[in-house]
């Protein structure tokens, strides 16, 4: 029987390349060159599936240009916010992703942006970069501790949760808001907010951990910043557009907001400029889930899925019906 064709998008680690090649007539972009709308359609006539990632935008116009032999769209990526689901489902195409296998080193990315912000890291990173330290100052360079401060987590799933046990062992207060109160053995303590905008006015750190939805999106803005306490610091692990980044610049240039720490940003690589201007703002290129253990499993996970659907089974990550 001959192996299911996939086209694979992006470069992915070199043993999960290996599998993919193994079991699957698979046409690799071992370039790495990023394809636009008409290489996909182009490169996928004749192919099952498709293996993709949050660079490739999946939307309605490019489901309706794919071949109809394309059953399954597997994503490397536990966001799948860069594929439109009606559209998908619409044409009977499976959506599957990756949840899971990132959440520990997301949760560590959290952590490295909490304490980069909380602790000014990007000015004073380039105070030594500039040759600008001279001397040791008692008075100098003042950090906020996190040590007894409340973090507001901004939807409590798996990263959510991993986020908030780190954060516990730095001695945090932990709150949450989520569309649903969790278990009490998912909550550890954690004190459940039935609006975000309570959840806003208790975070001394708020924690950006939602899926971006249309409810989501530009949910950290101008009225919601404002009912945080002052002095707070701003994380996103999450997605971009959850922030309004007008609204964060300049909370952050006036020190209403005392720092932010973003890993994902609106419009990804080409990120609003003025941050880079923000000496207390702590930026890392999207970097949540870049390890190698981690982006292996990703690609490992990402393939269960093909290897589930092309033996007529429900992938176990199925997102939609
Ligand atoms: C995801 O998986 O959604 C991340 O943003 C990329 O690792």
């Amino acid at each position: 029987m001959s192996r299911p064709r996939i086209l694979v998008t992006r470069k992915l680690p070199g043993d999960v390349e290996a599998r993919a090649a193994r079991d699957y007539d698979a046409l690799l972009n071992t370039g790495d060159r990023l394809l636009n709308r008409d290489d996909i359609v182009a490169r996928a006539q004749g192919a099952d599936g498709l293996l993709v990632t949050v660079t490739d935008r999946i939307d309605a116009a490019l489901l309706a240009a794919l071949p109809v032999s394309i059953r399954i769209v597997s994503t490397f990526s536990v966001g799948y916010d860069h594929i439109d689901i009606p559209a998908a489902t619409a044409r009977g195409i499976a959506v599957t992703n990756t949840p899971d296998v990132l959440t520990g080193a997301t949760a560590e990315i959290a952590l490295l942006l909490m304490l980069g912000a909380a602790r000014g890291a990007t000015s004073a990173i380039s105070t030594l970069h500039n040759g600008a330290w001279n001397k040791w100052s008692p008075t100098g360079m003042l950090g906020i501790e996190l040590s007894g401060k409340r973090l507001g987590i901004l939807g409590f799933g798996r990263i959510g949760r991993a986020t908030a046990a780190r954060a516990r062992a730095f001695g945090m207060e932990i709150h949450y808001h989520s569309r649903h109160r969790v278990a009490p053995e998912l909550e550890e303590g954690a004190f459940y907010h039935a609006d975000s905008a309570s959840l806003f006015r208790v975070s001394d750190v708020l924690s950006v951990h939602c899926a971006s939805t249309p409810e989501t999106r530009g949910l950290v803005n101008r009225d919601t910043l404002a009912l945080l306490p002052p002095n707070a610091i701003i994380v996103n692990t999450a997605r971009g557009d959850i922030v309004d980044d007008e609204a964060l610049i300049e909370a952050l240039a006036s020190r209403r907001i005392a720092a932010a720490g973003l890993d994902v940003f609106n419009n990804e690589p080409n990120f609003h400029p003025g941050y880079l201007a923000l000496s207390n703002a702590f930026l890392l290129p999207h970097l949540g889930s870049a390890t190698l253990e981690t982006r292996n499993a990703m690609g490992f996970r990402a393939l269960d899925n093909l290897d589930a659907f092309f033996a007529g089974k429900t992938p176990p990550d199925r997102v939609n019906k």
